[in-house]
């Protein structure tokens, strides 16, 4: 006879394999029920328009949470791994490779019939301790590169994507190209991001690389000069012809006007020149934001209604993830990002008991929007 232990770890399984009747039974007593069903999940309105609707995950959570595994497999058919394809998550020596978590998740990806977005392969940030006091002037395009091939080798033609270099503009670098003063700029060279976007093509054929930036969403000044210099790095990688795709990360904030043109503009010139765009990392950060729970959330949904429908509407915009499935363990809880009034922010489509925000609502609206591919422009 099972005893309660072994039920529960079979319960777990199941949810795993059968996303779909968990959460409608895991959410049978609410109202909103019927909602994250199969027919009204996310991945069903998205898949009816072509689109890819993903989200970050986490492994340990996808294996300790089936609640939390349910609603990934039933709502998303694209991951992305939030910390676990990271240098430091992938690099414990500087002579080491462990792919354990990161092979967890495209086991689940692959066992939901789910795509996989890897991120990433350069970046200023989570880098291991051992890098300050390893890498070197004289070793560090061999550092970039072995990384390079040896991760996007690992992962050859089973991902859809790779973010090969993140955020590597920076207004307030001193430099007229506004690259970002790193390590890898100062120790590999200027040259260091197509030196990453080189190996990784070479390492995984398949993959769409892409360069993915935040800070270039609205029509401020800071954000209008920080896209200026992207779309001037990527039209750089693009006469190599060793990019493909532009991840626009769209961090936003309470308060922000999407309405502008700006970003449009920048998308309709990026599919000139037959490049697709991400919506990478979205979410709302209601950190300052004043009013009711009730408020806020509204301002949450009117951000995601407005920004995706006007991305939507653009058809090189091929996929939209949030940072993040629920706010129960959104990055935007961490102390950086703490409210004031120690109220938990709720920038995602599901709440910290797994319920539908009226974010879900306003995402799940805004790819019911994304126009007919005869009528996109
Ligand atoms: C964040 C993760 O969400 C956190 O858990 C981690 O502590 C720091 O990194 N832009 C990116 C992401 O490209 O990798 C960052 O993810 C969020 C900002």
């Amino acid at each position: 006879m099972l005893n309660r232990r072994d039920f529960l770890k079979i319960s777990a399984a199941v949810a795993a394999v059968s996303p779909l009747s968990a959460v409608r039974a895991q959410s049978s007593s609410t109202d909103s029920s019927s909602e994250v069903s199969a027919a009204n999940s996310l991945r069903a309105h998205a898949e009816q328009h072509g689109l890819l609707v993903g989200c970050a995950v986490a492994p340990e959570r996808l294996a300790n949470d089936a609640q939390y595994a349910a609603l990934v497999a039933g709502q998303i058919n694209l991951l992305v791994a939030e910390n676990a394809m990271k240098w430091h998550a992938l690099r414990p020596a500087p002579d080491k490779f462990d792919f354990t978590a990161a092979d967890a998740i495209l086991a689940f990806a692959e066992s939901h019939n789910q795509k996989l977005r890897g991120h990433n392969l350069c970046w200023h940030e989570a880098l291991p301790d051992w890098f300050a006091s390893t890498v070197t002037k004289a070793n560090a395009r061999q550092t970039l590169t072995k990384h390079i091939e040896t991760v996007a080798g690992h992962f050859a033609g089973k991902l859809h994507s790779w973010d090969v270099v993140n955020e590597a503009i920076d207004p307030a670098s001193p430099r007229p190209d506004g690259l970002r003063v790193s390590p890898w700029l100062e120790l590999a060279g200027e040259d260091y991001i197509e030196l990453a976007f080189r190996t990784a093509r070479q390492a995984d054929p398949k993959a769409l690389l892409t360069y993915n930036d935040y800070g270039i969403e609205l029509d401020t000044p800071k954000h209008v000069d920080k896209r200026a210099k992207v779309l001037a790095l990527v039209q750089r990688l693009h006469k190599s012809g060793i990019i493909d795709a532009v991840g626009v990360q769209s961090h936003l904030s309470a308060g922000d006007d999407v309405s502008g043109t700006g970003l449009r503009d920048f998308v309709r010139e990026l599919r000139g020149m037959g490049l697709q765009v991400f919506i990478t990392e979205l979410d709302v950060n209601t950190q300052k934001a004043q009013g009711t729970v009730a408020d806020r959330d509204a301002e949450v949904a009117r951000i995601y209604r407005e920004y995706l429908t006007h991305m939507l509407a653009e058809s090189n915009v091929t996929a939209a993830l949030t940072w993040g499935i629920t706010d129960r363990y959104t990055w935007l809880n961490s102390p950086r990002y703490a409210r004031p009034d120690g109220q938990r922010q709720r920038p995602l489509p599901f709440d910290a008991d797994y319920k539908p925000t009226s974010a879900f609502f306003a995402e799940r609206a805004a790819l019911d929007s994304r126009p007919a591919a005869a009528d996109r422009l």
